[in-house]
């Protein structure tokens, strides 16, 4: 998710899951050609598994980010097709192109051809009046046929007159049902729901009828839901780490990301849901918001945000008040 899946917060969720599959933010493919190659596509290795999210619709330049993402080292190359905004529809990529199937298709061939990594797109069940039966299915078996054989479908249109992408993400009605039919129609693809899934338990309830499921915006107000993925849906024998080991265990990581120039609140900024709904959760969010920004602003800042969540220490401002 841009502006939040970044490394760090990767890093980050990686602490809570060995298993759970991590993608980076959507680059574009002439990010990845003409940018900052180290800031646009590195990652730590403790981050794996995770798949670079490329967007785009020119089948060269897409294979050539493709060859150089596999070259970092990535586990998967996803191509979105999903996402409405405008800036994205003026270069002629992202949900735009669930009109367009052969072109998805050639792009998607490009990228199988210039890198052994699988390649596997996320998409829409349709946008604007398509028909959502037809035309899902006319695109998937296209792009299907080019290579792909894993989806993940967020499960609504994308209506790219008039909604802003915030929009595009709560006003089009969810059709989870419309993503199962795809499963049962196409059972050799591996297809993943996506799509207002808000918790560990309603994630549960969708994976006997789809091949996996992608959460956004849940894990990221309430990460530490991910802490539950190993053991549930992996079989995995290892007790998760309690929140508090996690916050210890990213302690390292900042002092190292700090000293690299990073700032801290490019950090902290990430954690501020891991403490959701437990007791003190709102002063540990208040104490790094209105701190981590500061010039200078250290590992100092995290450990009294551990001290105020564990009631060691009470939050400053009700101190000064
Ligand atoms: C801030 C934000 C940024 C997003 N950026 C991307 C992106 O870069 N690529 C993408 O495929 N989807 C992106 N999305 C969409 C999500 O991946 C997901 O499809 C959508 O939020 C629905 O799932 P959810 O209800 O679990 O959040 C973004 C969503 C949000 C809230």
């Amino acid at each position: 998710m841009m502006e939040w899946t970044d490394r760090h917060c990767r890093y980050f969720l990686r602490l809570m899951s060995r298993r759970t599959f991590l993608y980076t933010e959507m680059v574009t493919a002439e990010a990845v050609l003409y940018g900052d190659r180290e800031r646009v596509l590195g990652f730590s290795p403790e981050e794996h598994p995770v798949g670079l999210q490329l967007g785009g619709s020119d089948a060269g330049k897409l294979a050539e980010a493709a060859r150089i993402g596999a070259a970092y080292g990535y586990d998967e190359i996803n191509l979105n097709i999903g996402c409405p905004s405008d800036r994205v529809q003026s270069g002629r990529f992202g949900a735009c192109l669930m009109a367009e199937p052969d072109l998805v298709a050639a792009c998607v061939a490009a990228m199988g051809e210039a890198s052994a990594l699988p390649v596997t797109v996320k998409c829409r069940i349709g946008i604007d009046d398509q028909d959502a039966e037809e035309s899902l299915d006319r695109f998937i078996d296209r792009v299907a046929q080019a290579g792909c054989k894993s989806f993940i479908v967020h499960a609504r249109k994308a209506w790219l007159k008039g909604l802003s992408p915030k929009d595009n993400r709560a006003v089009p009605p969810l059709d989870y049902r419309r993503v199962v039919r795809l499963k049962q129609r196409r059972p050799e693809l591996e297809i993943v729901l996506n799509g207002g899934i808000e918790s560990f338990a309603s994630a549960e309830l969708h994976l006997p009828q789809v091949d996996g499921v992608m959460l956004g915006r849940a894990a990221y107000a309430d990460p530490y839901l991910l802490a539950e993925v190993d053991r549930a849906v992996f079989g995995s024998g290892e007790t998760p780490p309690s929140r508090l080991e996690v916050l210890d265990r990213f302690v390292p990581y900042v002092e190292t990301a700090l000293k690299r120039g990073a700032r801290l609140n490019q950090m902290t900024r990430h954690i501020l849901g891991l403490f959701h709904g437990q007791p003190r959760a709102r002063a540990f969010r208040r104490h790094l918001a209105e701190n981590a920004h500061l010039d200078g602003a250290g590992v100092e800042v995290l450990e009294r945000a551990r001290r105020i969540v564990t009631g060691e220490a009470p939050p400053q401002a009700i101190a000064a008040e």
